[in-house]
């Protein structure tokens, strides 16, 4: 056996020994993503984003409070005032086993899955207590690469045109090859050019960009680099994923008024300016969980039929960098 592998893994492992994040805590997680999943399927495009969304929620949330822990949601559907469920500071789990912080988005891809267009997921990250970020409800400007390149080769100070300059000069191609995914959206008008004055191609995604931040660590979507602004607890998530199987990501809070400012504080936030890194954003061993409820570039969508319902999710833990795709086919 190759020495290298046999001690990497016999590290893993014993990360794994020690971690509260058990395999049978990550087995847990995947049916709480699972049941979220199969719940906002039911919504799959029937043009109504909220009702989705109850519905991933309140599934959600009942398997969790099935799990043996004492969950704390620190990236949740909102503050108290406005979320009945899964708001941030609820306590989730039987409340015995250990002490686990929770970053969560039941239905990542509201309209997606109201139109059922492609890419919707239910995802969840936990960590043990203070492994995630508490971001705010703001948006955050996000960079983010897969594995395998120099640390600190992209930055959010730098243009884009500058980020995939780098990154093809390592790789060794012309920045014509790389491939930037971007949230399609007007306030990306900017990116997008700089993008394009470089030659790079530009996979413009409508929606759900933890999907297009991790699709920089999987080969088979040819996506390099990925650039823009979205939810910032989104960006928690996303590097949350990376984490298990490495990359860089780099993240700073946007405030678009005083109040956000102020959420901000509630959860700890003073520099308002400040660049997180990946580690920073997810800084303990994370288990991330995504199931699809459409299907997308990473996972299939729930499928219900004959009475069977079939779902598929991608499960990695950051101990032992292990990757998972679990597919389950149960009674409807
Ligand atoms: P929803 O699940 O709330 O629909 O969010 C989807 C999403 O595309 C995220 O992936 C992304 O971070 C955010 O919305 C971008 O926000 P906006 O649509 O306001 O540009």
């Amino acid at each position: 056996m190759n020495c290298a592998v046999f001690q990497g893994r016999a590290k893993g492992w014993n990360a794994m020994k020690n971690n509260v994040l058990t395999p049978g805590l990550a087995d847990a997680m995947v049916r709480v993503t699972e049941l979220a999943a199969i719940a906002a399927a039911t919504e799959t495009g029937r043009g109504d984003e909220k009702r989705a969304d109850a519905a991933a929620v309140d599934a959600m949330r009942s398997a969790f409070n099935a799990v043996d822990f004492k969950g704390r949601v620190v990236i949740g559907e909102g503050e108290r005032d406005e979320a009945p469920m899964l708001y941030i500071g609820e306590e989730v789990g039987t409340g015995s086993g250990p002490e686990i912080d929770i970053a969560l988005d039941p239905l990542e891809g509201t309209t997606l899955t109201a139109k059922a267009m492609s890419n919707a997921l239910a995802v969840l990250a936990i960590a043990p207590r203070g492994g995630l970020l508490h971001a705010p409800d703001t948006y955050m400007d996000k960079v983010a690469v897969g594995p395998g390149y120099p640390e600190g080769i992209i930055s959010l100070d730098a243009t884009p045109a500058e980020n995939v300059t780098a990154l093809a000069a390592h790789k060794g191609v012309s920045v014509t090859e790389m491939t930037v995914c971007v949230l399609d959206r007007p306030r990306h008008e900017d990116i997008i050019a700089s993008l394009r004055g470089v030659g790079a191609r530009i996979a413009l995604i409508t929606d759900g960009d933890i999907a297009g931040v991790i699709a920089t660590t999987d080969p088979q979507t040819a996506i390099d680099f990925y650039v823009g602004s979205g939810g910032a607890p989104e960006g928690v998530l996303a590097a949350a994923a990376l984490k298990c199987v490495g990359g860089q990501m780099f993240g700073r809070l946007i405030f678009r008024n005083d109040d956000e400012k102020k959420r901000a504080a509630r959860v700890g936030i003073t520099d308002f300016d400040r660049i997180y890194s990946l580690n920073e954003l997810a800084s303990g061993e994370t288990v991330f969980c995504a199931t699809g409820v459409t299907s997308g570039s990473m996972l299939k969508g729930v499928r219900i039929k004959g009475g069977r319902v079939q779902t598929h999710t991608l499960v990695m833990t950051s101990a032992d960098g292990m990757v998972r795709h679990v597919w389950s086919d149960r009674k409807a």
